[in-house]
């Protein structure tokens, strides 16, 4: 099978690339990045020649300077990147970057019969009003989510009939902060950055520390399985060893238990026999001895409820809510505002009125907008007095 990665030179997308690397049946023929030009031009030598592109005109520039003499080809524009990607030398992408772009690619591609792997859940999210009837993701059998939990809940419901369902519930390890009794406002960008569990980019681990990835990833499970949001639950698992569970009407709960390792569901992702090794990925129940169970707490998790609510208002809200955390989330990371004015500033930009996005442009102005509406309020902060 001929590939494609877009974002494979983030902490998940170089676990795809080595899970590819092991997996004899795919060939990768696109590598796609934002700016880290010199790691992308790595990755490319690793494999057997494949294209490459750099967002970033910059990067792309100097990967070209520096490939001139090469067999790797540095395609010039998005345009070459999406006529490769829908065209015939590509039969499955996988969606690994952070942020929205390439949202109207994975739009494209849900009218071709070509394998969807999607990690990025910000285009899931952002784009949910459009994910209708034809579009229903629920409906193409060619998505196979890559995020644990939405792997975990799809091997689950795989023998289920939707109607014995009761609920479903996405596990969530709590962050690096759940236990924390301190004033959250002490929390600095270094300690937020270092999850207990999971090796993440930094806005996903941000994201993960206040757990608005976790709301982020209900609104995912409502687009991929179309369940509605009052049968979608979420249970902190300290131990990020259930990645999720389904209860059924008779009472009896199934869940999903592995190793936390994204390496393993990527492998399940692509159904790959490869060098998966049992020794490797063994259970060793008696060092578990105990798994926790707690609710998210809404005092300290207000920006996980939000972002639930704004799944459940659905229309603009979910997107101008992705723009205004990209915008928070950088602001955090730069100092600019301590870790809880995050969920303060979202519930504030969240005070619009917005219309219903019908298009991708109408998606991607939206998103500005949140973007831009807590730029706003960030660099007005002092007289909010948050
Ligand atoms: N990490 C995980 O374990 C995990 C698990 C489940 C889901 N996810 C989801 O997967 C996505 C990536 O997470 P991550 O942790 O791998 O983040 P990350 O380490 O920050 O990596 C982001 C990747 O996206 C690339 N990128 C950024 N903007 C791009 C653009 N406009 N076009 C193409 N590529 C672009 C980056 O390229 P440069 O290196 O050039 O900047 C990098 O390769 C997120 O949506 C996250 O929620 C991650």
């Amino acid at each position: 099978m001929r590939v494609a990665v877009i974002g494979s030179t983030g902490y998940l997308g170089e676990q795809i690339c080595h899970v590819l690397s092991t997996s004899p049946e795919f060939e990768v023929k696109l590598l796609v990045a934002n700016r880290s030009w010199e790691k992308l031009i790595r990755q490319a030598q690793g494999f057997r020649n494949p294209s490459i592109y750099l967002v970033n005109r910059d990067a792309n520039f100097r990967a070209a300077s520096d490939l001139k003499e090469s067999e790797i080809h540095v395609l010039k524009s998005r345009d070459a990147v999406r006529e490769m990607i829908l065209g015939d030398s590509v039969d499955g992408v996988f969606f690994a970057l952070s942020g929205i772009d390439w949202i109207d690619l994975f739009c494209d591609l849900l009218v071709t019969k070509k394998t969807i792997w999607m990690a990025t859940k910000e285009i899931i999210v952002a784009g949910s009003e459009l994910w209708k009837e034809e579009r229903d993701l629920s409906q193409h059998q060619n998505i196979i989510a890559l995020d644990s939990e939405h792997n975990a809940l799809h091997q689950l419901l795989q023998k289920q009939s939707k109607k014995d369902i009761a609920k479903i519930y996405l596990t969530a390890s709590g962050g690096a902060f759940y236990e924390w009794q301190g004033d959250l406002n002490e929390i600095t960008p270094e300690m937020a950055l270092s999850h207990p569990n999971w090796k993440m980019g930094t806005k996903i681990t941000i994201d993960s520390a206040n757990l608005i990835n976790k709301g982020l990833e209900v609104i995912e499970a409502n687009c991929l399985f179309n369940f509605p949001y009052s049968q979608i639950d979420v249970l902190v698992q300290r131990e990020s060893v259930i990645h999720a569970l389904i209860e059924r009407q008779d009472g009896f709960i199934i869940a999903l238990l592995s190793k936390p390792d994204m390496k393993a569901v990527i492998r399940h992702a692509l159904k790959s026999e490869g060098s998966l090794s049992w020794e490797e990925y063994k259970f060793d129940f008696c060092q578990l001895h105990q798994l926790h169970f707690d609710y998210p707490v809404p005092d300290r998790f207000r920006g996980f409820y939000l972002a639930v609510k704004v799944g459940q208002l659905g229309g603009g809200y979910p997107v101008f809510f992705c723009g205004a955390n990209e915008a928070c989330v950088q602001a955090f990371l730069s100092h600019r505002i301590g870790f809880n004015h995050i969920p303060i500033l979202l519930e504030k930009t969240l005070e619009v009125t917005l219309s219903k996005p019908q298009t991708v442009s109408d998606v991607i102005e939206i998103y500005n907008q949140g973007y831009k509406a807590a730029k706003n309020l960030i660099q007005q902060r002092r007289s909010l007095k948050c």
